[in-house]
């Protein structure tokens, strides 16, 4: 799947955002290491702090499903329905992705690839409680 197709899953998925609080619509579209993708969208809630990025939303459907293997995800987010400004996953998110990717996981924004390594040099994992 090329980076424009998996950008515009994520355009996709933001369709489906339940954001009645911010009115900022986020997708995001997580592609499987063997090419299964997972599409998710932020799902705000009257009690603010449960609201659940899109990012996460995708992350849990697809190890709901015995998926853990990841090659990239791309997150579009937009408050005007132009997606076409990067819209930078939050620090939840990361540590998230940071549980089941490497640094080389691709992170697909509006401005091209990034790799987690990219937002999150040093981060706390598994390895680092050995
Ligand atoms: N949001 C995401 O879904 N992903 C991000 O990477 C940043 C923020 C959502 C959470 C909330 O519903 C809205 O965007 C505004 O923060």
């Amino acid at each position: 799947m090329s980076n424009k197709e998996l950008f515009a899953a994520a355009v996709k998925a933001a369709e489906k955002s339940y954001s009645n609080y911010s009115h900022f619509t986020v997708g995001a579209a997580l592609l499987t290491k063997d090419g299964k993708l997972f599409a998710g969208c932020n799902i705000e809630n009257a009690s603010y702090s449960l609201t659940i990025c899109a990012e996460r939303t995708a992350v849990f459907k697809a190890v709901s499903e015995g998926y853990t293997d990841f090659k990239a995800i791309a997150i579009a987010g937009s408050g005007n329905n132009d997606f076409s400004k990067p819209c930078s996953p939050c620090g939840a998110c990361l540590q998230v992705l940071s549980e089941f990717c490497g640094d080389d996981f691709k992170i697909l924004l509006a401005d091209g690839e990034h790799s987690l390594a990219d937002f999150l040099p040093k981060r706390f994992n598994e390895e680092s409680m050995k």
